[in-house]
């Protein structure tokens, strides 16, 4: 196997004007449009990895056989890249997704794609689409590879035949008027993934898990869902598309331990932050009851949620049926709000890269 592939480039002769692209730009909302490319690699069981291509952004043919459709064999992941002062594009930590896209394509037996060729890809899309990451404050290029059994056979099994794709989004800034706390929901019926199940895959089956209690949280008036582990139902495990950290008053950091929720690369850098101003970080079982104590007593003093498309949300409540912990009104908390600038800053080189973290895409 070698470590590079020679990609194929159809361009899209239909692509966006500039004065198209540029009223997009101005206003992109989230994951609703799209680039004018799109990156595939195809897989099978004895070709391997070929036939590498970027071509037009447009619909996918596929069997209504494909397995994907019946069984859900998928897996997905999500990145950004970061148009900097100098104009230069960056992208955050990308090998960290590229292994957990392995990771995910091991549970969920599908092939797994060399990082190498995860890397190379979000490098073609952005050699064509470069343009389409946008340059106010906070926004950026949503990244999002994803690959599916395309097999066209009801048995099963996993597939023999595989698909992988990059497609791009711009997005505008996550928070408009300022960043504010979110009010989230707990979930106490449903269970988004259990134990020895795919909860620490990026798949999508845990999103489609996650949905009713999503509505929920909806009607109540919250933004987010939070899950329990499903064996107790007592221990917080993470929301529906993000990751929680919790803030002792000594300024400990605590957050979640479980092998069924997903291993958040934002989660990582944040902590990885905090350990170098001195703070303790303790990745732990946490029950519900702690936080709900901890609030309480006052020894909880932050909460915040944390992914790739948020960074991080300050956590004003938690909205049960019978209780509530947070107040809404408070303002965001001081260490979360000084861990998601140092973040930010970084991720758009406002500030040295010490971590190696970014890599550099249009050079
Ligand atoms: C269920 C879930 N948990 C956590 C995260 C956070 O992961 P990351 O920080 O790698 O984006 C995500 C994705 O954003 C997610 O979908």
């Amino acid at each position: 196997m070698t470590d590079s592939l020679q990609f194929l480039v159809r361009r899209n002769l239909q692509a966006k004007s500039d004065a198209e692209r540029a009223a997009i730009l101005e206003n992109p909302g989230f994951g609703v449009t799209f680039t004018d490319h799109m990156v595939d690699i195809c897989w099978s069981e004895q070709g391997g990895w070929h036939r590498p291509r970027v071509q037009p952004y447009g619909p996918i043919e596929l069997d209504p056989a494909a397995s994907v459709f019946h069984y859900g064999q998928e897996i997905f992941e999500g990145l950004k890249v970061y148009r900097h002062a100098d104009g230069s594009l960056h992208t955050f930590r990308p090998d960290a997704n590229g292994r957990r896209m392995q990771a995910s394509a091991a549970r969920m037996a599908l092939p797994e794609l060399p990082v190498s060729y995860f890397l190379q890809s979000i490098k073609e899309l952005i050699a064509v689409d470069g343009d389409w990451v946008p340059s106010a404050p906070e926004t950026s290029l949503y990244i999002r590879p994803f690959m599916f059994a395309k097999e066209a056979f009801l048995g099963v099994r996993p597939a023999k035949k595989v698909a992988y794709y990059v497609i791009a989004s711009p997005a505008g800034a996550y928070f408009t008027g300022g960043v504010a706390p979110v009010s989230i929901w707990l979930s106490e019926h449903y269970s988004r993934a259990g134990k020895g199940g795919t909860g620490a895959a990026k798949t999508g089956g845990n999103y489609a898990a996650s949905l009713v209690a999503q509505n929920e949280a909806y009607a109540e008036g919250c933004q987010q869902v939070l899950f329990l582990d499903s064996v107790e139902g007592k221990y917080i495990e993470e929301l529906g598309g993000m990751n929680v950290v919790l803030v002792y008053k000594d300024g400990t950091l605590v957050t979640p331990l479980s092998d069924s929720i997903l291993p958040g690369i934002t989660r990582d850098s944040v902590l990885m932050l905090a350990e170098e101003r001195g703070l303790r970080v303790e990745r732990r079982p946490i029950s519900l009851d702690e936080w709900r104590r901890g609030y309480e007593n006052g020894d909880i003093v932050e909460a915040f949620a944390c992914g790739t498309a948020a960074v991080i949300t300050p956590i004003g409540q938690i909205k049960a049926r019978d209780f509530t912990i947070g107040d809404i009104n408070a303002p965001a908390g001081e260490l979360t709000m000084s861990l998601r600038e140092e973040l930010t800053d970084i991720q758009y080189g406002r500030r040295p890269d010490t971590h190696g973290w970014m890599t550099r895409l249009d050079a």
